[in-house]
């Protein structure tokens, strides 16, 4: 199987490469970034030394290298993750969420279809559906309704993968995924700000009353779904991914939960204004994937937390690069010329 991944320097795309090369060693694997901000080569530099990986540094955007690379190469199976991913980005500019989410999507997909590539898996997120109140759970069928400039720019691609299915019958599907936690992802998140913070005895600003609820997924847990459906979906359907019913957790309680790690003072945390138009509550109804696929979440929310601040008590270095935008530079330094 000849694979490409997209997003692949990124957190959950850095997770599923190492996952997939563990699980499918078998696979040969392109692994395509275009290094913004959020894209560190050093994520996945171990496989690129060992040859494990080829790393591509390519934008979605770009049609002639996104053509280029697809001429160049037969692929079997795109699993696109590349995208602008932070809400609260997207509200200080939603520009470059388009151009990535909605036209580096349908690039990467025109090209996917006009050189046969068999499937395309477009990760996706429970955000389209917006938010829900004190009870129930997002179904597949559940209408979108998205309220960020991020969450809006997943739909409008997740809308275009669909049609694009049912247009040319195109072996092409959709997941969409509760908000992952674990290592490598971006210190601009919530569990990874407020771990890093700690660390540092900086304050963990808590948004509004911080009763919001999110549906926790162990990054791994994750990659497990994304392989089934890689293999075994349907092609035209969407499958929605989330975390265990113990996993919906206010946001407050996964603050405490960090400082209890830690062994830090809440006195930490600092109650800030709002984000606009803050989704109250993200739960997930998985069973369609459970039923289906055989897939459920697997890593209890305490373990998936317990081995998250572990790696971040492992890896100061990683972060601290992070933070101070040391990484940037990584690509430059030791690979451009390779
Ligand atoms: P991330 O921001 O950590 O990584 C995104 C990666 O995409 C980065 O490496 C970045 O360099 C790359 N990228 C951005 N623009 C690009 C472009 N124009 N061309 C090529 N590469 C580009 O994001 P993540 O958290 O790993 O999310 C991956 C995918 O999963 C996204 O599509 C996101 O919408 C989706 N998702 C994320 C979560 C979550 O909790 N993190 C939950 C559900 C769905
Ligand atoms: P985030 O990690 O940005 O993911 P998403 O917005 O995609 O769910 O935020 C998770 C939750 O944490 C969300 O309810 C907003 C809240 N939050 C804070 O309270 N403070 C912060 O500094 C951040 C980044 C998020």
């Amino acid at each position: 199987m000849n694979v490409l991944i997209t997003g692949a320097a990124g957190f959950i795309g850095s997770n599923l490469t190492h996952y997939l090369c563990a699980e499918r060693p078998q696979w040969k694997i392109t692994a395509l970034d275009a290094l913004t901000y959020a894209g560190n080569l050093e994520n996945i530099s171990a496989l690129v030394d060992s040859k494990k990986i080829r790393f591509v540094r390519s934008d979605i955007v770009d049609q002639v290298g996104v053509e280029a690379l697809f001429a160049s190469e037969r692929f079997d199976l795109v699993l696109h993750l590349a995208a602008e991913s932070h809400v609260d980005r997207s509200i200080h500019g939603a520009d470059v969420f388009v151009r990535t989410n909605v036209l580096g999507t349908q690039n990467l997909l025109s090209a996917a279809r006009g050189h046969g590539v068999k499937r395309f898996v477009h990760i996706s997120t429970d955000e389209v559906y917006g938010s829900l109140g004190p009870t129930g759970r997002f179904v597949e069928s559940t209408p979108l309704d998205p309220t960020s400039p991020y969450a809006a720019s997943k739909a409008a691609s997740d809308l275009m993968v669909l049609a694009c299915a049912k247009t040319h019958k195109y072996e092409a599907i959709v997941t969409r995924c509760t908000n992952n936690y674990g290592p490598y992802q971006f210190p601009e998140k919530l569990i990874p700000l407020f771990i890093t913070n700690a660390l540092e005895n900086k304050k963990l600003p808590l948004y509004g009353d911080g009763m919001n609820v999110r549906s926790w997924l162990y990054v791994t847990d994750h990659c497990d779904a994304l392989l089934a459906v890689a293999e075994r979906g349907r092609a035209g359907e969407v499958y929605n991914i989330g975390g265990a019913a113990e996993a919906e957790i206010p946001n407050r309680d996964v603050t405490f939960t960090i400082l209890k790690l830690l062994g830090k003072n809440s006195d930490l945390i600092e109650k800030v204004a709002d984000r606009p138009a803050h989704d109250r509550r993200y739960a997930i109804d998985y069973s369609k994937i459970n039923k289906e696929l055989g897939w459920k979440p697997r890593t209890p929310f305490p373990d998936g937390m317990q081995k998250t601040v572990d790696w971040y008590l492992a890896n100061r270095g990683w972060w601290e690069r992070v933070k101070s935008g040391d990484y940037a530079t990584f690509y430059e330094k030791n690979y451009r010329n390779r």
